[in-house]
């Protein structure tokens, strides 16, 4: 079974590629998921997975929430792995993920990561097609070598953690602190179509007055700036001039 969340669709594409390669079910991690609260059956030769990207080296807010309130039966010591999507460096985030899978008495076998396009507009630009061509291509190897593990069952820490990933605890502590919904929103461009809205993995957007606003318990995912056909969506002054992302399959 794998558990994914996604903004841009950088981890969706692992989490499909996975379950192609393995034949295992795929989860989507939103906040109707959580709000379900299900309980999921392990199978007793089921791997299980964690799929998701780094944000300031930590985990979505969502991803914890919902691996806080996650019920497995059948769960009696199957291969558990976790894989991460960076742009940059991934810091210690597997280490909060092995820390609350031990409170659940889930051990944490398999630790990867993947480099992949960094969709951190609201601080920099997004590099140009045949730098993203690049590293998709690059992508693609690593995460063939990250399934062949997988499917091993394999102890195996397979990570870029960064130089500087002995900050996490504070760059986490920034991340939960900050209320990311405050600088959201849309230009003129608007044509109030409802996209994000629709999209919003933590119902975090809603239409007034045929225009979205942001409120409660955002991720900070930025799949509302990446989607919007008209580049309507902004956040503070610098995301006008900026690109956007979504992952889409490298050609060679
Ligand atoms: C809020 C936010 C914070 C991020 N923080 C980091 C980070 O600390 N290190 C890093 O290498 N990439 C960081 N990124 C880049 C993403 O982890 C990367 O682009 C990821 O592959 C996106 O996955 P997705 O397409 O599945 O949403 C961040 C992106 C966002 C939106």
């Amino acid at each position: 079974m794998i558990f994914y969340f996604s903004g841009t669709g950088n981890s969706k594409h692992i989490a499909d590629k996975i379950a192609n390669s393995t034949g295992e079910r795929i989860v989507s991690i939103c906040e109707r998921a959580i709000e379900k609260n299900e309980t999921y059956e392990v199978g007793e030769d089921e791997r299980i997975g964690f799929i998701f990207p780094v944000y300031w080296y930590s985990m979505p807010t969502i991803v914890e929430k919902f691996i806080n309130q996650l019920n497995l039966w059948g769960y009696e010591k199957q291969y558990v792995y976790a894989v991460t999507t960076y742009g940059i460096a991934a810091g210690n985030v597997m280490d909060r993920l092995t820390q609350i899978l031990k409170q659940k008495q889930v051990k944490l076998s398999g630790v990867f990561g993947v480099k992949m396009v960094d969709n951190y507009v609201v601080g920099y630009d997004i590099v140009d097609i045949n730098k993203q061509r690049i590293i998709l291509n690059n992508a693609e190897l690593e995460i063939d070598k990250i399934i062949s593990m997988i499917k091993r069952r394999a102890n195996a820490q397979y990570i870029k953690k960064g130089v500087i990933a002995f900050v996490t605890p504070v760059t986490r502590y920034a991340y939960r602190k900050t209320d990311h919904t405050k600088k959201f929103f849309a230009t003129q461009q608007c044509n109030g179509c409802k996209e994000c809205e629709r999209g919003c993995p933590c119902n975090a957007i809603h239409m007034r007055n045929g225009k979205p606003v942001w409120e409660g318990e955002c991720t900070f995912c930025l799949k509302c700036i990446h989607n919007c056909r008209q580049s309507a969506v902004q956040y503070g002054k610098f995301t006008a001039k900026r690109s956007r992302y979504q992952y889409k399959e490298p050609s060679q």
